[in-house]
């Protein structure tokens, strides 16, 4: 008995891998895996009021008061403050909720839809947060960083895990590594199949692509950080914003990119704590 134990066992877990991905390991962003408890600290989840305080984006800390996010979380028309709260990164989302009111939502104002860029808004909390061991800020780049094609870049979030496959309970927060789609070979892919004259592009200058097929962010993710390892640095490259689909081969995830908004957010967000 024991010793076909110690047999079946290897195989099963041998087969286990072989196999696609079992339910209990597809949960998380598209691909993704549980996120360890002391990796992206700077995670929050943005909340609204309906029947519950319900997840809708993701959002990352860049200042002690100031939560960055895509403009289409709480936009075009502004969300009322009251109705929305950010939860600080919490490793299974709902299970042990602090959630912080609001006191001022910025919608950036070329935002229409995500789509034709500036999907990008900031959120300034009412009291500023401590910093702490579990609770940490996001390095925003400098200017001239490009992110170009690999560099190291994560995706975090609460989001599906799967093209309409919502996380399955506890909830635990994801993680995906994601490789920088240079934008010209994006908007390519994003052309194909397409009628679209190749001289209008579906990718802007203000966006950025990651993932391939099977990795990438889905919806509930969008709002969260792409971030990237640029000189031992984890610096905020990207802002989910949208995708046709996800985890498509031919259609990465777009990010609102970064850098294009630097002023923008400094009008706003003090550069020192
Ligand atoms: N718009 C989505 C949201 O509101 C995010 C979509 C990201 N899609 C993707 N394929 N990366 O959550």
């Amino acid at each position: 008995m024991a010793m076909q134990t110690l047999l079946v066992l290897p195989l099963l877990l041998g087969l286990a891998r072989a196999a696609p991905a079992p339910a209990w390991e597809r949960v998380g962003i598209v691909g993704g895996k549980e996120a360890p408890r002391n990796k992206w600290l700077w995670q929050v989840s943005l909340r609204r009021h309906d029947r519950y305080w319900e997840h809708i984006c993701g959002g990352s800390l860049v200042h002690p008061q100031w939560v960055l996010t895509a403009g289409h979380c709480v936009g075009p028309e502004i969300e009322e403050t009251s109705k929305i709260r950010v939860q600080l990164r919490e490793q299974h989302l709902y299970y042990e909720d602090q959630l912080l009111p609001v006191s001022r939502i910025i919608v950036h104002p070329n935002f229409y839809s995500a789509k034709r860029g500036a999907d990008i808004a900031l959120l300034e909390l009412q009291d500023p947060v401590n910093i702490s061991s579990n609770v940490q800020l996001v390095t925003l780049p400098p200017t001239s960083e490009t992110f170009p094609p690999g560099t190291p870049c994560w995706v975090t979030g609460w989001g599906d895990v799967g093209s309409g496959i919502p996380l399955p309970p506890p909830f635990p927060l994801k993680e995906v590594k994601v490789p920088i789609v240079e934008n010209s070979l994006c908007d390519t892919k994003y052309h194909t199949g397409l009628t679209t004259g190749d001289s209008i592009h579906i990718i802007q200058d203000d966006m950025l692509c990651a993932g391939k097929k099977g990795r990438d962010s889905c919806q509930g993710d969008s709002g969260g950080p792409l971030v990237c390892k640029v000189k031992d640095t984890w610096m905020q490259a990207g802002v989910v914003s949208w995708g046709e689909g996800c985890a498509e081969p031919d259609w990465p995830g777009v990010y609102t990119r970064v850098t294009n908004y630097l002023d923008w957010i400094h009008s706003y967000v003090p550069k020192e704590p």
